[in-house]
């Protein structure tokens, strides 16, 4: 139980106060404006001069007029000659998947393919990070009639189709394509999956529970590497990648999220009963829930994601795990310093020193918001000098005020141990490294406030990578019971006695105090609220059928206008700031429209107009809104195409059943559908959006 309030008691407790959004000191955005680079197309604008796409449920990726799409990559393309430029699904093994793009892409990145800071506005040759996030048994393997059949060797293909895929892709004219590498550790193209050798560096690096971990899945894991891996390696790689960030030395930061559905065994095991006599690991257990059962026998998985061989491997994932994508050979490190949680992103600003500051969302509902502050400066003239800036710093968690004002809490040992005296709390921490692994229990313990599900985070920055103090949270949605009390934004209401969950999520602002990413203290307000801003009642029936509070008013004033949308997730800040977000799940409120990407703009106040700009096919997910750096091609994860029908019936049952496939995305006619990264130009070759 948290001491602190949730912050949708503080939004009206705070409205309260101030009576309502228009007395709130809205943040005014537009001294932010930043200098873009100019495009072909003339100056860049923060207009929005396209036709918003109507709502949909198309098996396709529906555009605005004068746009297309093309596939760059789906799951099961080649990434090297080694492999047939022909995928068949239903044969895959492990070593296939370890030379093919990955399954359920997630967050994009993209990295000019030489170096150099300011990263470059005109690439044509560029290396492009995609995490995938997770494997799905239903969206894989054609011809299985009965999942009881699947054998340990597909499961380990799976497991080989998860974690984080780098792709060498050039531009010739609009046309974006992937280059394949000749073999594996030649050019960029490589896949990092749960087997792949990394090293944990900072504080928690040698934590017990990490050196236990390791010392199963090494001996579990041959070492592949051919002898390149550092001696400290271990072969855990990475896994359940939902979003992250990059860095301004040119580095990928991937972002491990719900690590716990990889994992599998009870607490009837003879090793986690011996693990749980440890009070520290029943509350780790309970808090990231990765003590269950599983679908099939133990020993269908590989040894190391058995809990009853591996107790402790959960200890290895929850990290923040940065790449270097120049160098195909570097060995990823697992940050500790970041703490460990499931982290939604990592995004990164530079403070007004030099300092390197890391903004990460713990995507559980009633979970925080973190930043981390590097003890030492980016040297723009010193790539490598940079390398290890996220080994050392001070991670800070949210406390949000009833006055709109808030404080980022220093975790330290010292800290959460006098918070847990003060409340009574058996719960102690030993030293720095075990404050990193349970960072969770010492942000609750020193009053972090509950958030509804904090993905995406992103901060306004200049051309320099500085960030100018405004930072936009996304907070997807929490579908747990609401607040009776005036503390529910949501509870303005034609039902205003009944408990008002926040379904259709909502994207908050935070603003840096002095306009400094480093600072201690910052204000806050809400940017937009999902929902429907034409809606002649404030609940509208949900796909499932339960009654959804979706106005789009704090306090009776709307915070947006135009196109309504539900649970906002992955969000991209192009150079002229309007503001791109990819929905998860938002065609379970509105059943109309598959999930979309909107996008609106930082620089107006509200209500803030909100187009849409981009449908994705039936039962998938938009991940990665990403523009390529001159703003002439527009990058996004199609993920789980067909994982459901246009009805809400999940895939993953329905086709046990015999139910056929739902989409047929990307290659259309009675294809299998695959998750794939999509292009988007302008028929014209301008910049997107303008
Ligand atoms: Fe992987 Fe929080 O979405
Ligand atoms: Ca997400
Ligand atoms: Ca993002």
């Amino acid at each position: 139980m948290s001491r602190t309030k949730h912050l949708n008691e503080l939004i009206a407790s705070r409205r309260a106060l101030l009576g309502g959004l228009a007395g709130l000191p809205l943040l005014n955005l537009a001294a932010c404006a930043t200098s873009p680079a100019t495009t072909a197309g003339g100056a860049p604008t923060d207009a929005m001069n396209f036709a918003s796409v109507p709502a949909t449920n198309a098996d396709t990726v529906t555009l605005p007029p004068g746009y297309r799409w093309r596939k760059l990559i789906a799951w099961g393309d080649a990434l090297f000659e080694t492999v047939s430029e022909r995928f068949d699904p239903d044969a895959l093994t492990r070593a296939e998947q370890e030379q093919r793009f990955g399954q359920n892409n997630d967050m994009l990145a993209c990295f000019a393919a030489d170096y150099a800071f300011p990263p470059p506005a005109d690439s044509d040759r560029l290396i492009l990070c995609a995490n995938n996030e997770y494997a799905s048994l239903e969206l894989a393997f054609p011809s299985l009639r009965d999942p009881r059949a699947t054998t340990p060797a597909q499961i380990e293909a799976l497991y080989a189709a998860i974690g984080v895929s780098v792709v060498d892709i050039e531009r010739t004219g609009s046309d974006w394509r992937v280059v394949r590498g000749a073999a594996p550790g030649s050019g960029h193209n490589r896949r990092i999956t749960p087997f792949t050798p990394v090293e944990f560096t900072g504080p928690a690096a040698r934590h017990p529970w990490i050196a236990a971990a390791a010392a199963v899945v090494n001996a579990s894991e041959p070492d592949r590497s051919g002898g390149r891996a550092p001696v400290s390696a271990v072969r855990c790689g990475t896994a359940a990648n939902c979003a992250g960030g990059l860095t301004p030395w040119g580095t990928y930061l991937t972002a491990e999220e719900n690590f716990d559905s990889l994992f599998v065994g009870s607490e009837r095991a003879p090793a986690v009963r011996e693990a749980m006599r440890e009070d520290a690991y029943v509350l780790d257990a309970a808090s990231f829930g990765y003590v269950v059962g599983a679908p099939f026998p133990d020993t269908h998985y590989p040894r190391q994601f058995r809990l009853a061989e591996n107790p402790h491997g959960p200890a290895l994932y929850g990290w923040i795990t940065e790449i270097d994508p120049h160098d195909p050979h570097a060995a990823p490190k697992k940050r500790t310093a970041l703490g460990r949680k499931k982290n939604e992103c990592a995004t990164t600003a530079l403070a007004r020193d030099g300092r390197v500051v890391v903004y990460m969302g713990d995507d559980q509902r009633n979970e925080h918001v973190y930043k981390f502050v590097s003890r030492g400066r980016f040297d723009p003239n010193n790539r490598a000098a940079n390398m290890d800036l996220l080994d050392n710093g001070d991670l800070f968690v949210a406390q949000f005020e009833e006055n709109g004002g808030g404080r980022w809490l220093r975790l330290t040992v010292e800290a959460a141990n006098a918070a847990a005296a003060e409340a009574e709390s058996p719960i102690r921490f030993r030293d720095e490294a075990d404050l990193m692994v349970r960072v969770r229990d010492a942000a609750r313990l020193m009053g972090a406030t509950p958030m509804d599900r904090p993905e995406d985070i992103e901060a306004l920055q200049d051309a320099n990578w500085r960030g100018l103090g405004p930072v936009l949270i996304a907070c997807t949605n929490n579908s747990e019971r609401g607040f009776e009390r005036p503390g529910n934004p949501r509870r303005e209401s034609d039902r205003p006695n009944s408990a008002q969950a926040n379904v259709a999520g909502h994207i908050l602002r935070l603003d840096e105090a002095g306009g400094d990413s480093a600072a201690l203290r910052f204000g806050w307000d809400i940017f937009a609220m999902g929902g429907d801003p034409n809606a002649t009642a404030t609940t509208a029936m949900t796909r499932g059928g339960l009654p959804a509070h979706v106005s789009t008013k704090v306090a009776g004033v709307e915070t947006i206008s135009g196109e309504r949308f539900a649970c906002p997730d992955n969000l991209f800040i192009d150079s002229t700031q309007r503001v791109w977000i990819s929905t998860d799940g938002g065609d379970s409120v509105f059943a109309d429209c598959n999930d979309c990407v909107m996008v609106t703009s930082a620089r107006v106040q509200a209500p803030r107009a909100v187009k849409r700009f981009l449908v994705g096919p039936i039962g998938s997910e938009a991940c990665g809104p990403l523009m390529a750096p001159d703003e002439r091609s527009f990058f996004c994860a199609i993920q789980h195409p067909g994982g459901n029908d246009v009805a809400g019936n999940e895939y993953g049952q329905a086709r046990w059943r015999g139910a056929p496939p739902n989409s047929h995305f990307p290659d259309g006619g009675d294809s299998w559908p695959r998750s794939a990264v999509v292009v988007v130009t302008r028929d014209d070759g301008g910049r997107i959006g303008d």
